[in-house]
């Protein structure tokens, strides 16, 4: 029996699935790729959880042509994957490693082949170990020589990608990777972390202005940030989510599309950093503009002003390292949020992702939205009769999409969705236990199921709706 009747979605609306180049090729020391700070991290005993590693991960670069047939059956329009900077540029130097680029060209020619838009996410978070060894983020050259591997990507993929990502997530790569350091390269220095920040920010911005130069114009040029929809447990913890803000949104919303740094972030950590890495002209170089803004949701963040008395709460689904990703924030609560949780303990609330659209609706009009990352982990199990009934996922999904559907509705301008993930793979610090995909990947012998979720999320892109329930 039908009770909720089917949502649809604009005509043009870009439905896809994303992955991430250490979360599924393997092939680590094949053909020339270079080590990245992933490979060091997770070969650190202790660090990734049963010592997992992406040596092989979903082996996708040698099943390549297999799981395009995925791609192609699902019917996806759009497939968002990050090249391995490693495996193109070794070492992040000048030396073009021609077999590596052979294998993004193959992937995106597959693609086309079956009227798949590429969609390349250039950083994904595997710095090239040499340059993280020269100084890494927190170092300004990083940032030049990231300009320097887009240029070369623009000029080599240039006339076939459809939508160019410069970062994804800038908020881990600074914050868990040299705050926390529950991500590689696993340091604990918080003026190194805002360092990273800038020189993100300053890598983003050269690196589209480095595509602009060199990828066919009609190419799209965008990146994706992990913004957080805070919220406060009441009214007195305005200042405690002004904060969590500032820190997690507005230090990469400000430069990025604003042009300046909140002021309320420079004093907020003033006794961290005088911030005096921060050149004349960065953030205007930091601000270019963009065709797309690329949105991952996973779940809201709840704060409260902490009264310094009773046990401070951490619960901030990042909270498994000694030290805090949030800087400058001692004095601020992450509040455990009620349930369902997925299997990362990340609470289910997909009405932050529909506040968070109606949010950029307003601050920036102009700015078309993707949501290039949303998913969830669940403990799937594959049945004797070969299927994968991950009805939760089904369910995350539904709510997500019609989250979507509602912003949409109140006038946000969201071109597409893409499933976080295509299938399970290589989840950073918690390894391979953590099953993200619509598609199955037995752990023993790599081989691919579709789950329920794949069937389901099929029938959505069939119908450009999210099929009734
Ligand atoms: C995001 C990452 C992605 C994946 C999901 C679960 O933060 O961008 O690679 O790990 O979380």
């Amino acid at each position: 029996m039908t009770t909720t009747p089917a949502r649809a979605f604009p005509e043009s609306f870009l439905w896809g699935t994303a992955t991430a180049a250490y979360q599924v090729e393997g092939a680590a020391a094949e053909d020339g790729r270079g080590p990245s700070i992933w490979d060091t991290f997770s070969h650190t005993p202790g660090l990734v959880d049963g010592g997992d590693t992406g040596d092989v991960a979903c082996d996708h670069y040698h099943r390549l042509e297999e799981d395009l047939d995925i791609l192609a059956e699902l019917g996806v329009g759009a497939y968002r994957f990050s090249i391995s900077w490693p495996r193109v540029l070794p070492g992040g130097g000048d030396r073009l490693n021609q077999p590596g680029l052979d294998f993004y060209s193959r992937l995106v020619d597959g693609l086309l082949a079956h009227d798949i838009a590429p969609v390349a996410t250039l950083y994904h978070w595997d710095l090239p170990q040499e340059l993280e060894d020269a100084g890494g983020w927190p170092h300004r050259d990083t940032a030049l020589r990231f300009a320097e591997y887009a240029r070369r990507m623009g000029e080599t993929l240039g006339d076939r990608v459809h939508t160019w990502i410069t970062l994804n997530e800038p908020w881990c790569s600074a914050y868990l990777g040299y705050a926390s350091g529950v991500h590689a390269p696993g340091r604990t220095d918080p003026a190194a972390a805002l360092a990273a920040v800038h020189h993100l920010n300053l890598g983003h911005g050269l690196a589209v202005q480095a595509l602009r130069a060199t990828a066919d114009p009609a190419a799209q040029v965008a990146v994706t940030l992990n913004l957080h929809h805070v919220r406060g447990v009441s009214e007195r913890d305005a200042g405690a989510v002004r904060r969590a803000d500032a820190l997690a949104n507005g230090a990469f919303l400000g430069p990025m599309l604003d042009g300046a740094y909140p002021r309320d972030l420079i004093e907020a950590t003033s006794s961290v950093t005088d911030w005096a890495f921060v050149r004349d002209g960065d953030e205007a170089t930091a601000c270019q503009p963009l065709d797309l803004l690329g949105v991952n949701y996973y779940n809201p963040v709840l704060v409260r002003q902490w009264d310094g008395a009773t046990p401070r709460e951490t619960a901030d689904g990042h909270a498994d390292g000694s030290a805090s990703p949030w800087i400058a924030c001692e004095d601020v609560e992450f509040v455990q949020q009620p349930g369902p949780y997925t299997e990362m303990g990340w609470n289910i609330d997909e009405t932050g992702l529909t506040e968070l659209l109606l949010r950029l609706r307003d601050e920036y009009p102009a700015l078309p939205l993707m949501i290039t990352e949303n998913g969830a982990a669940f403990a799937d199990v594959l049945d004797a009769d070969g299927r994968v009934r991950d009805e939760r996922r089904v369910d995350y999904l539904r709510r997500h999409l019609t989250a979507v559907a509602d912003a949409i509705d109140a006038g946000a301008d969201v071109r597409g969705y893409f499933v976080w993930s295509l299938m399970d793979n290589f989840e950073w610090a918690r390894g391979y236990a953590k099953r993200f995909g619509i598609v199955y990947v037995d752990r023993e012998t790599l081989e691919r199921t579709w789950k329920d979720s794949a069937h389901w999320f099929r029938e959505a892109v069939a119908t450009g709706a999210v099929p009734a329930s």
